[in-house]
């Protein structure tokens, strides 16, 4: 069965015990309302350690819109169910008083990669994930980490963060799980009515179309402008960005000169996915 955790003194006791016995820890922080996505971090994480945790926690410190936090899908029992099934040791998941308690005062910041695209459409958003994820690692004291690459530009601040502070666990990045059409598993898929949902799956298409364009030697200005062109005719309703990025340094690029990262997000009615592929 599945442990419920949810003081970081108890976590901390659980943990000791583990590691003098001389076990691997792993964790896969989430914020819940788990699909195949998250649940693919738990099975890397149970085939790649002795003990795995997973943390639920949403935090309000990277949220950038109130709604958006208080529409954030919960369902903790149905969650339980599903990592008890994945044979996950420990569900972590503190409530926000355990977290930031009164009187918290710190704020992790990762300058450069944290500042375009993501960072730069929500505020403070990597902020928020950069003082979480250290938190919940100093918490958990992981030997190893989960992500996902589905969040690309959170595991390279993830990735920075770890090695600029010197945190002692080992960053696992982790492919991107799709529905059968094609569509990035999100927790805000759900909020698509049918027809959005069924219109969505142009992002990844047209994503793909412009990375095979660019391998073939076309102009990359040109190809993602043929793809948001595609993308818009689609039923999204505004593309936020569509960039090619080098995977070292995370810069805009405009040919394969370096291995690059093509990352997109789109609205598609309320709803703001985000996908990227490697070029
Ligand atoms: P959340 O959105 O719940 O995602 C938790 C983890 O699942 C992240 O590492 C994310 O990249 C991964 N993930 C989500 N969808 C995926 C998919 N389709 N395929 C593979 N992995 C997927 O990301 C967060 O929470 C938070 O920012 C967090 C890191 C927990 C800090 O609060």
């Amino acid at each position: 069965m599945t442990e419920v955790i949810r003081t970081s003194a108890e976590l901390r006791d659980k943990v000791a015990a583990w590691k003098r016995s001389g076990m691997l820890v792993g964790v896969v922080p989430t914020m819940g309302a788990l699909h195949d996505g998250h649940l693919s971090l738990a099975r890397a994480a149970r085939e790649q350690s002795d003990r795995v945790i997973v943390t639920i926690f949403v935090n309000p410190m990277q949220f950038n819109n109130a709604d958006d936090l208080a529409k954030y899908p919960r369902d903790e029992a149905h969650d339980l169910a599903l990592l008890d099934a994945e044979g996950v040791d420990v569900l972590f998941a503190p409530g926000v008083d355990e977290v930031y308690p009164e009187g918290f005062a710190s704020k992790v910041s990762v300058a450069g990669v944290s500042e375009p695209l993501e960072g730069a459409m929500r505020p403070g958003h990597f902020d928020g994930v950069a003082t979480v994820v250290s938190k919940l690692f100093g918490m958990t004291q992981a030997g190893r980490a989960f992500f996902g690459e589905k969040d690309w530009q959170q595991l390279q601040v993830v990735q920075r963060l770890v090695e600029d502070l010197n945190i002692p666990v080992r960053v696992m990045g982790c492919p991107t799980i799709r529905e059968p059409d094609g569509l990035a598993m999100s927790s805000r898929n759900v909020r698509l009515s049918p027809e959005e949902r069924a219109a969505a799956p142009v992002l990844y298409a047209q994503m793909q179309q412009a990375a095979q364009a660019i391998r073939d030697g076309a102009d990359a200005g040109a190809a993602l402008a043929t793809a948001k062109a595609a993308i818009l005719a689609g039923g999204f309703r505004e593309v936020e960005y569509l960039e090619l990025r080098s995977i070292d340094g995370f810069l805009q690029v405009s040919d394969l000169a370096t291995p690059a990262r093509l990352l997109a997000a789109a609205w598609m009615g309320d709803v703001r996915l985000i996908d990227n592929i490697a070029v």
